[in-house]
């Protein structure tokens, strides 16, 4: 299986950080954001990575990371987004990469405590579809949404108002070939951009959408108390 971490977008909730930099070579305690997802991928046995990004310093991320080898990677790969058509839009870049393989999707800035490997072997052993985690959270309103019914996701709500649980679905995302076709299709939401939450309706649609719960701290860190939450909890790390 093959990895994708997004890190295209223009980081506008973190201006004027993000005014002369990329979101995700900012620091997060002591490394630079894109460094965790990285981690969470390498951690899962996840060796052939393409890294999606974007704005103007697109460039950094090579002179940062060059082939991966302190990563234990031999080789990185690199796509680059134009704009901010969205999460979906930029995965979409990654159609050539995936070569019709399963992929796992990571956001560039999300981060977790533990381990996803147990749920990359449940996605490998799942015959087709999409897996999504999921975590509860007190602040569900700034993220994808599960709506339940017996314990199933009925729909996935992006940003909702008044959502219907206490849960987000995080930046992490599993596919099967099919995910390239899907992009293919969606439009542009509200916010002008192609979400990943329709994705994530669309493999429910077609009865094919898994999920499992998290244990362990995650957070996204794309806003100031966010980043700040972030930094945080990775240097607490050690001491858990
Ligand atoms: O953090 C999890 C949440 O991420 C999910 O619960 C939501 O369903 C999902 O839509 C997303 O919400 P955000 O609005 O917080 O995503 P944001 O715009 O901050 O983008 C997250 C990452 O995705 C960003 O760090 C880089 C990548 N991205 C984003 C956009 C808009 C791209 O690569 N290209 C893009 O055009």
């Amino acid at each position: 299986m093959k990895g994708v971490i997004l890190a295209g977008g223009l980081g506008t909730r973190l201006y004027p950080l993000t005014k002369i930099t990329n979101k995700h070579l900012l620091p997060v305690y002591n490394q630079p954001m894109i460094y965790y997802p990285i981690k969470t991928l390498v951690e899962a046995g996840i060796k052939d990575i393409m890294i999606v990004t974007g704005g103007n310093s697109a460039g950094d991320f090579l002179k940062l990371l060059e082939n991966g080898k302190e990563f234990g990677l031999k080789g990185l790969n690199y796509a680059y987004q134009e704009g901010e058509g969205g999460i979906a839009a930029a995965l979409g870049l990654a159609e050539r990469f995936a070569e019709g393989d399963k992929i796992i999707v990571v956001l560039g800035d999300n981060l977790i405590e533990s381990s996803i490997k147990p749920f990359v072997n449940k996605f490998i052993g799942q015959k087709k579809g999409a897996r999504i985690i999921l975590k509860e959270v007190p602040d569900p309103e700034r993220f994808g949404v599960p709506v339940f019914k017996a314990k199933k996701i009925t729909a996935i709500e992006e940003k909702p108002k008044s959502p219907k649980s206490n849960y987000a679905v995080i930046g992490i995302y599993m596919y099967d070939e099919l995910v390239f076709d899907i992009i293919k299709t969606l439009k542009p939401s509200a916010r002008g951009e192609l979400e990943i939450s329709d994705v994530n309706n669309a493999y429910l649609k077609r009865g094919a959408l898994e999920y499992d719960i998290l244990k362990g701290w995650w957070t996204d860190a794309g806003t100031f108390d966010s980043l700040i939450k972030a930094s945080n909890l990775v240097a607490e790390k050690p001491r858990r």
